[in-house]
């Protein structure tokens, strides 16, 4: 156990070596196969700087059903969200910008995210960067294949989120709390609604550009 956790440790500390050496936060960059995203998905885990946005009432505490690849290489997610203790269906299309492995989507402000670390058949670890009204906050999001992962993975994540600065309190194990799974699986046969921006956003363009310290 201790030799495993050493090994973990061991294989972060070379992440972010390479990370480093790169100068960029993708830890799979070219070799990213968004294809093989396609499919369903749970939403396992969440952190966040700004804890109230994953919170309940939070605009970030959404929860995925599946992610689609579409052909002009945008993904489309569908999510679940709990609005006055209902799970409402939430539609989201990002789409690619210039970085592979990284997507950017309007959505209670400007987001830009990266594929962090990605095992097709088992987890995706996600870091999103949101900037509204001048203001940013990060996001770290656990997907899974399966409605838990094992506690390595989980560990895994929290050891990503620290590094990128969100302290203990704010990592979110969600496989305790209502994620909506009743609710999975209704809108599969429905004609899909891809909502691209939300109300309330109109003032928040492409054209707000990310402070530099925070650029993925
Ligand atoms: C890709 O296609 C989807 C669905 O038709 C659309 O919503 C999205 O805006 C498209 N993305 C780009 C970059 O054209
Ligand atoms: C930024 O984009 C928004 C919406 O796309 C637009 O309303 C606004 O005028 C733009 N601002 C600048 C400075 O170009």
């Amino acid at each position: 156990m201790k030799l495993l956790q050493v090994l973990l440790l061991l294989g972060l500390e070379m992440m972010l070596v390479c990370v480093h050496a790169e100068g960029k936060t993708s830890l799979i960059g070219k070799n990213f196969n968004p294809e093989k995203i396609d499919g369903e998905w749970y939403t396992i885990g969440l952190a966040s700087d700004k804890r109230e946005k994953i919170e309940e009432h939070g605009s970030m505490r959404v929860f995925v059903e599946y992610i689609h690849f579409l052909k002009n290489s945008s993904l489309a997610y569908k999510f679940h969200i709990i609005e006055n203790g209902k799970c409402n269906e939430l539609y989201l299309v990002t789409d690619k910008t210039e970085e592979d492995g990284e997507y950017e989507v309007k959505y209670d402000g400007y987001n830009r995210y990266i594929m962090l670390d990605v095992d097709y058949n088992d987890y995706i670890i996600v870091r999103l960067v949101n900037i509204k009204n001048g203001e940013t906050f990060q996001l770290m999001e656990l997907y899974g294949r399966t409605p838990d992962l094992s506690s390595n993975i989980k560990r895994k994540f929290g050891d990503i989120s620290k590094m990128y600065g969100i302290p203990e309190e704010n990592i979110f194990d969600l496989t305790k709390s209502d994620r909506c799974l009743h609710a999975r699986g209704r809108g599969k046969a429905l004609a899909f609604r891809w909502v691209i921006s939300s109300k309330n956003e109109k003032q928040v363009g492409k054209n707000e550009t990310l402070p530099k310290a925070l650029v993925l």
